[in-house]
């Protein structure tokens, strides 16, 4: 079953508590949890006391995508009871298999994120080790980019690897997903929609997790 997860990214901070539990209400799988340092990505968004700041708002676990430099430093404090999954990026560990197990030895799920201009290939001895992988189809650091058509081939093929080597493997795609292009995406091998400017920008929000529900659980 493929889940939504919107990026609270493109929340208004301000009212956030709130707009989660707009989401939550709306049917909403997880929380998409955007993490930048300012290094790995150009741009700075928050760390671990905002995403616990929701923890007792929404009962929705928490997506993290981790967009940072030393990502050993940090996973601890975002392993709470409400983390289904944290994801690195492979372009930001040195020790990208002691990194997963960390992961792991936290009782959270592992994922891997992969830039756009990184192979799938670079998976090639971590596969099975891995719970989820997180094809990005933008350049990560900003919300609100264009969709990268490159990305509908990395799916498929990791999608046709996952099904010899890993068949629990979660697929996530993340950037540009709007309702013009989401059934591509799931069609390509998708499981897992990060969705943040077209869910967050849209005038009326509920009214467009349930537009992107209807074409997530028709399959
Ligand atoms: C990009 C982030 C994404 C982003 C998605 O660096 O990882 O999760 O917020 O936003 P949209 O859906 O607006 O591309
Ligand atoms: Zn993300």
């Amino acid at each position: 079953m493929n889940r939504l997860a919107p990026s609270i990214l493109s929340a208004d901070f301000s009212q956030l508590g709130r707009q989660v539990e707009t989401i939550e209400t709306a049917g909403a799988d997880l929380i998409h949890v955007d993490v930048m340092d300012g290094h790995f990505v150009p741009n700075i968004s928050f760390g671990a006391p905002v995403m616990k700041s929701l923890l007792g708002r929404t009962e929705l676990p928490f997506d993290v995508h981790l967009m940072i430099e030393h990502p050993d430093d940090y996973i601890r404090e975002f392993a709470t009871d409400h983390t289904e999954y944290i994801t690195v990026h492979a372009e930001a560990c040195v020790h990208l298999h002691r990194t997963v197990q960390m992961i792991r030895s936290c009782g959270i799920k592992a994922g891997v994120a992969l830039n756009p201009a990184t192979p799938i290939s670079v998976l090639d001895c971590i596969l099975e080790d891995l719970d989820m992988v997180l094809i990005m189809s933008v350049n990560p650091g900003f919300g609100g980019q264009k969709f990268i058509p490159c990305a509908l081939n990395k799916i498929r093929s990791l999608r046709q690897l996952s099904q010899e080597r890993n068949p629990k493997l979660a697929i996530e795609v993340d950037g540009g997903i709007t309702l013009d292009n989401v059934r591509e995406v799931t069609e390509s091998g998708a499981d897992i929609i990060v969705a943040g400017s077209s869910v967050f920008g849209a005038a009326e929000i509920p009214q467009r997790v349930g537009e992107f529900q209807a074409i997530l659980k028709e399959e």
